[in-house]
């Protein structure tokens, strides 16, 4: 049976400049969600491309002192670097300056103007050159742009026009037939108010300038930017020259575009289609806008974020990641580098990074690097295969009603709940014990093939991530052929599969400051106090002490000992009982938790009748004591 098709478009984008991480913010939410199609076995075409036509770009171009062509040419080259270094998986590239393009512009052009609705007039109204939009006097706001807030121009010229006005009718009835055409309600029902107070008809050509599609059959009139635009979604489906590929993929399922934009898809370009009696796309979605450090980005702030640098310093992974964990798809979002930092650090190095890393380096140790049949599954193991089942049904929930945040959230959820499985099931303790050998292979079976559904399920968020823990845990087979129905049944993982050495998918980012901030000012220098101190140790025999961060899972009083405080620590593959002598200094329960340092090489000592294997360090003067902790790095990190 032919697969379902799904296909998605993004806005193409002007090439007047660089594209910025609020561009990139809007390819990453259609890849993923492309992606997520493919996963679910759908036969998708992705789109994207560039907007190459417009006063906006022939003056651009004329202030660098080069024809138009060479000055999109370069910059459309950067947007597919970018696409590329983004790991955007789109189809199709259009650029507006193609021939299959303009082949198509024209004869749409001509077939509306032939069937009467374009027409002959003259203009005289305003003229936003940087949103290519034109505007009449009652529409500006304090004589400038409402979209915008720039300078909007007076234009006088013969024009032709398109007859929006005959469709408002149709238009509306067919908006508030389909509820899902215009997506969030917050926009659908802005423009049902905008179209009810009137559908003025629209200026479809300009004289003033050349570069644009000339209307076929009176040439010194180019076509308006954002007719020649609208059509890139159907010339790229194959309208004229490929009707196989169009009746396979028109209508297109989703317009991904951002909210200023979606007056233009969701009233000029239904009309445009209903004119020439073509299908409309089944939804138009309009997302919010990403602002940085609570700010609009703007060069004249100086606040215009690059994302190909981003990429460069941390990842496309962390990138993607954290501009679809972090953003409600449809609100606006906040890009700061600290956020930045905090989610790769929280969410990738530490939840998922640790999960993989202490999986397979529990694999190893325990089990020669083999991960072995698992047994008869107890309670707890059952509890978390139906949670991995759980999570692949909400997640495939979430992502159908365009939820990505929420998908991921169920996800970590997942990931989380692995984590503490290990510290419930112990697998250090298991392994002590031979007769528990059963047992600790099924505990690390789970663990490897909940990583294994995992690794499915975040694929269309970080794809360059899925395949290298899929390598990791030893697992044969392309991971490309993997669909969302291997992410949904338990078991899969077979047994007797060989794990590679750990490797961190995800470093830990040290807090630096931007690489543009200015140096903090150095303090004046003073003397060093001179501190009297024991005699010099060498590097080696400092080296002899293995310090180690600790995770305080429990902590509890010594009966009968007001000093002493029993803890239970987790290292990343084992967990320890020491005694410690803080109790004067913490309440057991402001310790559970918390990451502190301890030499785990120390010799066990037998205090109040418990083996302590270990001890913590604090620094103390006087009655004061105060742990020395690493609040964000893994438990097992060694401390030198
Ligand atoms: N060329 C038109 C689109 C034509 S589609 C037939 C255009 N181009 S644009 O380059 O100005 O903007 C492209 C998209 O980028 C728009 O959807 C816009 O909302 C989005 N963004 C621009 N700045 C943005 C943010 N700061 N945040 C999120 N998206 C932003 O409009």
């Amino acid at each position: 049976m032919a697969k379902q098709t799904f296909y998605i478009t993004t806005p193409i984008y002007y090439p007047s400049d660089r594209l910025h991480i609020g561009h990139a913010y809007c390819t990453t939410v259609a890849d993923a969600i492309a992606r997520y199609k493919r996963l679910a076995d759908y036969d998708v075409f992705f789109l994207t491309g560039s907007d190459e036509h417009g006063q906006k770009i022939e003056r651009k171009a004329r202030e660098a002192g080069v024809t138009p062509i060479e000055y999109v040419d370069k910059i459309v080259a950067s947007f597919k670097n970018l696409w590329e270094k983004l790991l955007v998986s789109n189809d199709d590239f259009i650029r507006t300056t193609e021939v299959r393009h303009r082949e198509v512009v024209q004869a749409i052009f001509q077939k509306i103007y032939e069937q009467g609705d374009i027409y002959k007039s003259a203009y005289e109204g305003w003229y936003c050159t940087p949103c290519e939009t034109f505007w009449l006097e009652r529409q500006l706001v304090d004589n400038k742009c409402p979209d915008c807030g720039r300078s909007v121009e007076l234009l006088k010229e013969e024009s032709y026009f398109f007859r929006m006005s005959k469709y408002q009718d149709r238009l509306l009835a067919y908006i508030e037939e389909n509820p899902d055409f215009i997506q969030p309600t917050s926009r659908r029902n802005e423009m049902i108010n905008f179209i009810k107070g009137g559908l003025e008809d629209l200026c479809v050509s300009r004289t003033t300038f050349d570069w644009g599609i000339p209307v076929p059959f009176d040439t010194k009139h180019v076509v308006y930017v954002w007719f020649d635009a609208l059509t890139n979604y159907i010339t790229a489906a194959g309208y004229l020259h490929d009707r196989e590929k169009f009746a396979k993929y028109w209508p297109a399922d989703i317009h991904l575009v951002g909210k200023e934009i979606v007056r233009f898809h969701s009233i000029i370009w239904p009309v445009i289609l209903m004119a020439l009696g073509v299908e409309l796309p089944k939804m138009v979605y309009g997302h919010g806008w990403l602002v940085v450090e609570g700010d609009k980005m703007s060069k004249s702030k100086g606040n215009v974020i690059d994302p190909l640098a981003l990429i460069e310093e941390f990842g496309a992974d962390a990138i993607r990641y954290f501009l679809l964990r972090e953003i409600t798809l449809g609100l606006d979002g906040n890009f700061s580098r600290d956020a930045l930092i905090n989610r790769i650090n929280a969410d990738l190095a530490n939840d998922l990074g640790n999960l993989l890393h202490r999986t397979l380096s529990m694999i190893g140790r325990f089990n020669g690097g083999v991960i072995e049949a698992p047994g008869e599954p107890e309670q707890i193991d059952r509890e978390l295969a139906q949670l991995a089942q759980n999570t692949a049904a909400e997640y495939e929930k979430a992502m159908e009603q365009m939820d990505i945040n929420g998908a991921i959230k169920t996800v970590w959820a997942l990931i989380s709940r692995t984590n503490k499985y290990i510290d419930e099931t112990g697998p250090w303790a298991l392994a002590k014990d031979p007769a528990k050998k059963e047992r600790l292979n099924t505990v690390l079976y789970n663990l490897a093939e909940t990583l294994r559904i995992v690794s499915i399920l975040i694929s269309p968020f970080t794809p360059a991530t899925s395949p290298k823990i899929w390598a990791q845990l030893g697992i044969a087979g392309n991971f490309a052929a993997m669909r969302l129905s291997d992410a949904k049944s338990w078991g899969k993982l077979a047994a007797g599969t060989r794990v590679t050495k750990p490797e961190p998918i995800f470093p830990r980012i040290e807090d630096k400051p931007e690489p543009a901030a200015e140096a903090a000012p150095v303090a004046e220098a003073k003397p060093a106090p001179v501190v009297p101190v024991v005699p010099e140790v060498s590097i080696d025999e400092f080296a002899k002490m293995d310090l180690r961060v600790a995770k305080v899972v429990a902590a509890e009083k010594v009966q009968g000992a007001d000093k002493l405080l029993k803890l239970e620590v987790d290292l990343g593959a084992e967990r320890r009982t020491i005694v410690s002598g803080i109790a004067k200094h913490y309440a057991p329960e402001a310790l559970v938790g918390r990451n502190v340092v301890m030499i785990v090489n120390l010799k066990p000592a037998k205090i109040r009748g418990i083996e302590s294997r270990g001890m913590v360090l604090a620094a103390s003067e006087g009655d004061k004591l105060v742990l020395v902790e690493a609040p964000e790095m893994p438990p097992g990190s060694k401390v030198k």
